[in-house]
């Protein structure tokens, strides 16, 4: 079973220089696996130095080949949109990559809201504050598009949210960019259908008739993306993992 870190933070006068670091030497200082790479999925590891401590997302984690040939694609396409999102507080900062296939970024002590374990949060101020983070980081220019996912939405002891996992970020382009627009605006909506299925969860008194839900969105055609995504998705893992 997954055991999460303790809260509290130690108060730290000096800050850790992380760009410093190479991945062998962060490495050395692991205190906690969120989750163990394999497949296609990356390892995601707690990592402490001075008391200071971040989290590390290290592709090579995944199978050989996918590690190999998809790992640095992935890592790029997080960091970057980290980079557009560093203004947020709801989003973890960049703090290094030490290789093409790695980042660390800052670690926020959080439960994900599906796997509560000493958080009791007041479910209708956290919507409220969770649908706030989202349109900000759409009026950044990213859609998260992973939000369907629950375990990557996290709450703060104070109840606050904080969105990880931007592997599949979607970035607005261009105002020209027409198509681009296009699938940016169904993204984002996909992100704010997220919303009613996270209520639905753990708070399905809170879901109104008014909330999105990713069918209306979609439409055929949509739908017909969202298998076709599922499909390749599949194909990959099948042909670049052992
Ligand atoms: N910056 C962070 N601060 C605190 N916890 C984090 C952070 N990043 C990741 N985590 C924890 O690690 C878990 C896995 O991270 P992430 O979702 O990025 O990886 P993943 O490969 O998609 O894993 P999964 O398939 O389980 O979603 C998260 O659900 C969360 O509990
Ligand atoms: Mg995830």
């Amino acid at each position: 079973m997954l055991t999460y870190p303790a809260q509290s933070e130690r108060t730290i006068s000096m800050s850790v220089n992380w760009s410093s670091y190479s991945l062998q030497e962060l490495k050395q200082h692991i205190t906690h696996t969120f989750r163990s790479g394999g497949g296609s999925r990356p390892d995601v590891l707690l990592i402490e130095i001075d008391g200071q401590r971040a989290v590390l997302k290290d592709q090579a984690g995944a199978a050989r080949f996918f590690s190999l040939l998809i790992g640095p694609i992935l890592s790029w396409r997080e960091s970057k949109a980290l980079k557009k999102l560093d203004a947020l507080s709801c989003i973890p900062t960049l703090l290094a990559q030490p290789t093409a296939r790695s980042f660390l970024m800052t670690y926020h002590p959080s439960e994900p809201i599906t796997r509560l374990r000493t958080i009791d949060p007041d479910w209708a101020i956290f919507f409220d504050r969770l649908s706030a983070s989202i349109d900000a980081m759409h009026r950044a220019g990213v859609a998260h598009n992973d939000l369907r996912n629950p375990t990557n939405t996290l709450i703060t002891a104070d109840g606050e949210p904080i969105m990880v996992d931007l592997v599949a970020a979607f970035l607005r382009g261009h105002k020209w960019n027409l198509p681009n627009q296009w699938i940016f605006n169904k993204f984002c909506q996909v992100d704010q259908s997220a919303i009613t299925k996270m209520k639905a969860l753990v708070a399905p008194t809170l879901v109104k008739d008014e909330d999105i839900v990713a069918e209306e969105i979609a439409g055929r055609f949509g739908m017909a993306i969202r298998s076709l995504g599922q499909w390749i998705r599949k194909l990959s893992r099948r042909l670049f993992t052992d």
